[in-house]
Order: structure tokens, then C-alpha cells, then sequence
């Protein structure tokens, strides 16, 4: 029972940016050497809310090059998009019928996505945060590397993990997976808004910095990002309330390594962020630069990234299918 799994997921809908990157990509290539890693592009959670066919295949293929960009090795560990594998909506209609209505009307994440109007959000929408529970337990992941802001679904992934091990009797059949959030930077809010988090789904894309922006798209945006006109702090107490500058110190931190206070205590005093700006937006085009031009290599060869997710396809399936074929005798289902 030591045996560890890690799984995660990106959802291939509009551009990956700086916060998916620090949020999640990085971190993934950074478990492969001490864990068994599956990663997975959720093309059936992108399409609880509309996705033109053409860009939701163009996105997939998006999503698996920065996986491959950021330095996942698909030979060692896999990397694959969720529908190739028809476990996952198979397990997550057993899972739907363990997870209570309560818990998922608990859900953030659905009352900010569905906003005002949820009469006419998708049952999809609505279901989402189960098959998220799905995609980890259809593999009996143990380790599930992700941002801060899907700590709520990861609880629920326990929840359903226990109940449904109440349920059947059988104690140890699923492992409760355990989140890990990046040590720093899980949270990497928009350029305009520190309030906001940074999202694809932002209308103005100076609110973030895409996998494909280039490299002076990137110096410009850090350039414009939003300030404000006292000096810069002196120590972590003067990020008080200035969450524009807290972010982008978070960001030169996740990005340089340094921790906070020394960054800080590098540009203490300095009376505008235009030095800082400089450094900040060279280390962004050196960190970035090698990742953007492998993505945009590989995108140039699509019929190499179908092959990885073809592949990778096939080794999920593999391990999905007994653990199905175990959930379906629990549930008493004649085969
Ligand atoms: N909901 C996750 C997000 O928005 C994506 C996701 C779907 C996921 N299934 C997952 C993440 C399983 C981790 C594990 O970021």
C-alpha cells in the first residue's frame, strides 16, 4: 500500500497561460522522477459549456505540446486526452449515484462558472466536479497536483472515495487522494486585477501571458502590467493591500526562484516598478522563451502529438479496466 500514483488534468479550452504554467504544468514534470505521473488533457470537461469542434481540437493538441514543452516524458508515464479512455464517464455515472446533491450544490467553482443564469448552465456543468472525482479514482491515484482553487474538488474526490467504500464494504478500495499544490505561485492573479484570478477567459489578454505569447508580447504586457504609484515595499508587511504588486512578486519568485523577501529586499525603496518591470519581464522571456518555441515545434507536427496521445490512450485504458471491472462486481452489476 505504499505504491504512490499521480493524476492530473488540464482542460483544453482557450489559451494556456503564465498561471496554468506555474499553477500546474511545471509542477507535473517536476513529479515524474519520484512518482508513476498520468496526465491528461479533460477534453469532456471542456465541453460542459460550448466548444467550437475545430478549437477544442486545436486546444487538445495545445495542451498535450505544453505537457510535452514542459518536460513530461511520455514513455515513462502518460500523457493522453480523457475521452479516448470511456472509463472515466462510465465510473462517474457509478460515482453520481454516491455523491450526494448536497455536496455538489456546495461546489464554488459551478456557481462562479454558471453564474446568474443556472437554469441554463449544462447538467454537465452541473456534474463536472464528479468526473473530475472520476478521472482520479478510475486510477486509484494517490497524488493529485493542482492549484489552490480546486481544493474543494479534490474534498469532494475524498468524499466520494470513502462513501463508495463505505457503501460496498470493500475499506481500502479507493485510496484518498491527496492533493499537492505547488509550494508558491498557485495562485497566479490577472496583470489588471490583483483581485482576480488569471483566466483564458478574461476578455482583455493583457490580463495574462499565454504559452505562445512572444517574447515581446510578454515584455510589453509586464511592462503595462498594473502597479500603483506608492514605492516599492521595503518588507513582506508593505503587500498589504497591494495585491497587483503582490502578484507580480509572487510571479518573479515562482519564475527566479528567490523567495519573496529577497526580491523585495533587492528592489526595497525604489520609488516606480520600472527596474523591477525590466528584470521581471527578462526572466519571463529567458523561463519562457525554450518552452514557447518547443510548443510551437511540436504544433508543427500534429500527427506526432496524436501519436503520444493515441499511445497514451491505450496504456490509460489498461489500467482503467480492471479497476472498472473490480467497481462494477462491487456494485453487483451482472457481466
Ligand atoms: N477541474 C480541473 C481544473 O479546472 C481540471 C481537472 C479535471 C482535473 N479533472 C481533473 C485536475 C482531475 C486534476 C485531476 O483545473
Amino acid at each position: 500500500m505504499t505504491a504512490t500514483r499521480v493524476f492530473s488534468g488540464v482542460q483544453p479550452t482557450g489559451n494556456l497561460h503564465l498561471g496554468n504554467y506555474l499553477g500546474a504544468v511545471r509542477n507535473f514534470a517536476a513529479l515524474q522522477d519520484s512518482h508513476e505521473c498520468i496526465y491528461c488533457v479533460v477534453d469532456m470537461h471542456a465541453i460542459t459549456v460550448w466548444q467550437d469542434p475545430a478549437a477544442l481540437k486545436q486546444a487538445t493538441l495545445e495542451v498535450a505540446a505544453a505537457y510535452l514543452a514542459a518536460g513530461v516524458d511520455p514513455e515513462n508515464h502518460i500523457i493522453f486526452n480523457q475521452s479516448q479512455v470511456p472509463g472515466h464517464a462510465e465510473l462517474a455515472w457509478a460515482l453520481n449515484c454516491v455523491a450526494r446533491i448536497g455536496w455538489i450544490n456546495r461546489m464554488t467553482q459551478f456557481k462562479d462558472k454558471a453564474g446568474k443564469n443556472r437554469e441554463k448552465a449544462s447538467v454537465g456543468l452541473y456534474a463536472y466536479p464528479v468526473l473530475q472525482a472520476a478521472d482520479i479514482l478510475l486510477y486509484k491515484a494517490t497524488h493529485v497536483p493542482v492549484g489552490e482553487d480546486q481544493k474543494q474538488h479534490l474534498e469532494l474526490a475524498r468524499d466520494i472515495a470513502q462513501k463508495f467504500n463505505n457503501d460496498t464494504g470493500a475499506q481500502d478500495f479507493f485510496p484518498l487522494p491527496e492533493i499537492l499544490t505547488p509550494p508558491e505561485a498557485a495562485r497566479i492573479m490577472s496583470l489588471r486585477d490583483g483581485s482576480a484570478k488569471m483566466s483564458k477567459s478574461d476578455p482583455s489578454d493583457q490580463s495574462r501571458i499565454n504559452l505562445t505569447d512572444d517574447a515581446d508580447t510578454i515584455a510589453k504586457k509586464i511592462r503595462k502590467a498594473r502597479t500603483d504609484s506608492d514605492p516599492l515595499p521595503e518588507n513582506k508587511d508593505g503587500l498589504e493591500n497591494r495585491p497587483e504588486v503582490k502578484n507580480l512578486i509572487n510571479i518573479y519568485s515562482a519564475l527566479a526562484g528567490d523567495d519573496a523577501e529577497t526580491i523585495i529586499a533587492r528592489y526595497a525603496g525604489q520609488d516606480n516598478f520600472s527596474g523591477f518591470k525590466t528584470d521581471l519581464a527578462e526572466i519571463a522571456v529567458s523561463h519562457f522563451g525554450p518552452i514557447t518555441a518547443e510548443m510551437s515545434r511540436l504544433m508543427d507536427d500534429k500527427v506526432h502529438i496524436e501519436a503520444v496521445l493515441r499511445d497514451g490512450g491505450a496504456r490509460a485504458r489498461a489500467i482503467a479496466e480492471p479497476v472498472l471491472r473490480d467497481v462494477y462486481d462491487l456494485i453487483g452489476f451482472v457481466r
